[in-house]
């Protein structure tokens, strides 16, 4: 069986919805609670066994590249200091896992900035994580999935059942057939109206996905919105190999959108061990 290593975190996208904020600050290291986005996809991969991250950036995002280098004169600051617990969490950020940055030169699409990643990536199984997408469970998302891989070896998205009025913003599943938790998919299709859904299962940000997936993606033309679409190559292995999708087990929330990026905030706040009970206090006084 092919385990599967490396995963592709696409993280190009301008971020325009969070303007001014994220003029400067790339979105990914935007903080929920006291963690970077980035960092809490790379908590997750790192749980489900990933030892290397493909990141791909724009090169107006270079600066994501800095989080990932050493320190040595904040490493001395906190060691003389005795800050031992900062200092792990600093040394943490890169421990057992190898970083490799990638650069999409233009906007085409997330199909096109995962076709970035293909020589890193290699002919190996991959997975792919969307870091907008976070799902708060105490068995990481994309763990749960590799049970899925280890037991069928094909691709696989995470999906969840979301409501019709917001359809519109997901790729969304056809089902073919079910066994409890997953469902073999027959079509798939990017931003469907809510009448064109072909179901209420929409894909969230979590994929392991065959090497072929970059031979599909090559001969891709633009989909929606005139980007190569990640979808459209997911619909090739559902026509060929055949595709799955894993209904996941946690909380989803859309940290790329302003209320979704709030409720992650209080969400993640309130399961936090040091400050979750005394903000569950706070919230109840504020409401
Ligand atoms: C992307 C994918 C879409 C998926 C979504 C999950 O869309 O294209 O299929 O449902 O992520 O967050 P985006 O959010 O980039 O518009």
């Amino acid at each position: 069986m092919k385990k599967i290593n490396k995963v592709v975190i696409p993280a190009a996208g301008l971020g325009t919805r969070f303007l001014p904020a994220s003029k400067v600050v790339p979105k990914e290291l935007f903080t929920i609670v006291d963690q970077p986005i980035l960092q809490i996809n790379i908590d997750e991969a790192k749980e489900a066994g990933i030892t290397e991250v493909i990141l791909v950036v724009s090169p107006r995002k270079s600066s994501l590249a800095d989080y990932f280098s050493d320190d040595p004169e904040l490493e001395s600051y906190l060691e003389e200091r005795g800050q031992q617990d900062l200092l792990d969490k600093v040394k943490a950020i890169t421990s057992q896992i190898r970083v490799t940055i990638v650069i999409q030169e233009e906007p085409k699409g997330l199909g096109h900035a995962i076709l970035m990643a293909k020589a890193a990536v290699g002919d190996e199984p991959f997975a792919v994580m969307l870091p907008d997408d976070l799902v708060l469970h105490p068995v990481a998302c994309l763990r749960q999935m590799m049970s899925v891989w280890q037991e069928h070896q094909l691709g696989c998205a995470a999906v969840r059942a979301v409501p019709e009025d917001r359809i519109h913003r997901y790729g969304v599943i056809k089902v073919e057939r079910s066994h409890e938790r997953i469902h073999y998919v027959n079509h798939l299709v990017e931003k469907p109206s809510a009448v064109e859904a072909p179901s209420n299962l929409a894909i969230v940000g979590r994929y392991l996905l065959p090497p072929q997936t970059f031979a599909i993606l090559e001969q891709l033309n633009p989909g929606a919105i005139g980007e190569i679409q990640l979808t459209d190559a997911l619909q090739g292995l559902a026509a060929s190999e055949g595709f799955l999708a894993y209904e996941f087990e946690g909380d989803h929330f859309d940290a790329g959108d302003r209320l979704g990026f709030t409720v992650a905030n209080v969400s993640y706040g309130l399961a936090h061990p040091e400050i979750g009970d005394e903000l569950r206090q706070v919230l109840k006084e504020l409401i």
